[in-house]
């Protein structure tokens, strides 16, 4: 591959940016550091630690607030980012200072051969954790290849401990696999499991407070969602939407009042608390309510090879004209930069790209 950066340092400054990068010791000062003291935003490379890369569009469920039911328009596999594509743009992120990946779908787990994927982004010099967002469905299978091949713990999405509306919320889904999926995940050192829960007003309310106890008797996060209007979503928001606060109140009124929790290392989009003395921990990401835009410190990859400022339309940049047939180190490094500064300050209230091809 024609790849001039391949055998470099992958964290020294590119010549041709005019923003240095953060050796690591001012990174771990800036990472210590109150945001507003700092030099940096959301809209500097250098404050992006994630990149979250999604490997298909495809998917074995068909969730109410994602896609519509029938077939989709799903890309075929020429216009799908190979795998040695995205080691290049992973690569080119560890240049910048990027550290830890994530990776989603679609349904991540569909892709042939993703463990290989991992294998190489394992293998690369500044590489900290690769996690994964799964459905869960097929999870059981692959849990432990893929953490012989270096992923670090995976994230489950469920909105229902109910199997039947598992089943009408999912349209496929099969609540017991996905358990079963959740458990081999833990077996093999993924675990503890975050489990994702989009609030719906008609679907999961009276559930929520349900799904809080489960930390009580587990080390899980449980993290409740706001809903997010984006793109084919079946949603109809007005009905469905509910917000953090009522989200909150309505587990307050079962376990009383929730006390802060620790967060994860970095900015993600999860404010934790615990009901106190509970192992596991309760997380809210409230997007829509409460935008965490200013603390943003991701970047987007579409399996089609869009980089992506915002999950909602920030604008974003085409990568794979910067790869096929050639990999331009130089141009890739260039398009990161013009990508975040496409950050808005709030992201819009909807947006045009489905969640699957986006990743979440
Ligand atoms: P983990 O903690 O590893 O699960 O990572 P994560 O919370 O970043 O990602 P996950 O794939 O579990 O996503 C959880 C939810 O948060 C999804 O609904 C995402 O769309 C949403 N989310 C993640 N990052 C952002 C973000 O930067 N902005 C917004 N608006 N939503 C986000
Ligand atoms: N709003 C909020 N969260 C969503 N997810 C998918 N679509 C939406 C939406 N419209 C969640 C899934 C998964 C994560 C990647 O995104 O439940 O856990
Ligand atoms: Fe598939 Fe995830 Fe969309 Fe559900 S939310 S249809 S599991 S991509």
């Amino acid at each position: 591959m024609n790849d001039p950066q391949r055998n470099s340092d992958p964290i020294s400054a590119p010549r041709e940016l005019a923003l240095p990068l953060l050796h690591s010791a001012e990174r771990l000062s800036a990472e210590s550091t109150p945001l507003a003291e700092q030099a940096l935003g959301p809209r500097d490379i250098r404050f992006v630690d994630t990149l979250r890369i999604s490997v298909t569009d495809r998917c074995n469920f068909r969730c109410l607030y994602c896609m519509p039911d029938e077939e989709l328009d799903w890309l075929s596999r020429d216009e799908l980012l190979r795998y040695e594509e995205i080691v290049a743009i992973a690569r080119t992120a560890i240049s910048l200072g990027v550290r830890d990946f994530k990776i989603t779908g679609g349904e991540p787990l569909l892709r042939r051969d993703l463990e290989s994927l991992v294998r190489e982004l394992r293998a690369l010099e500044g590489t900290r954790e690769i996690s994964l967002t799964s459905n869960g469905m097929i999870l059981d299978r692959f849990a432990d290849p893929l953490a012989k091949a270096g992923v670090d713990r995976v994230t489950v999405s469920l909105d229902t401990l109910d199997p039947a509306k598992f089943r009408a919320i999912t349209r496929r889904g099969d609540l017991e696999q996905v358990w079963e999926g959740i458990r081999a995940a833990e077996s093999v050192g993924l675990g503890p499991v975050k489990i994702n829960v989009v609030a719906m007003r008609t679907q999961n309310l009276e559930e929520l407070a349900e799904f809080a106890a489960l930390t009580r008797e587990s080390e899980r996060t449980v993290r409740f969602i706001e809903f997010m209007p984006l793109a084919d979503s079946q949603l109809d928001e007005r009905q469905e939407f509910v917000p953090y606060t009522e989200i909150r109140t309505l587990i307050e009124r079962v376990h009383g009042p929730l006390e802060p929790a620790q967060r994860d290392t970095g900015n993600g989009p999860a404010n934790v608390f615990r009901i106190p003395g509970a192992p596991g921990r309760i997380g809210f990401i409230h997007a829509m309510s409460q935008p965490f835009c200013a603390t943003c410190n991701r970047l987007r990859l579409t399996a089609e090879g869009q980089l992506r400022s915002c999950l909602f339309d920030g604008g974003e940049v085409e990568l794979k004209p910067l790869v096929r047939p050639h990999v331009d180190s130089a141009a890739l490094r260039q398009a990161f930069v013009d990508c975040v500064r496409l950050k808005p300050d709030q992201h819009r209230h909807y947006g045009t790209r489905q969640m699957s091809q986006i990743g979440g």
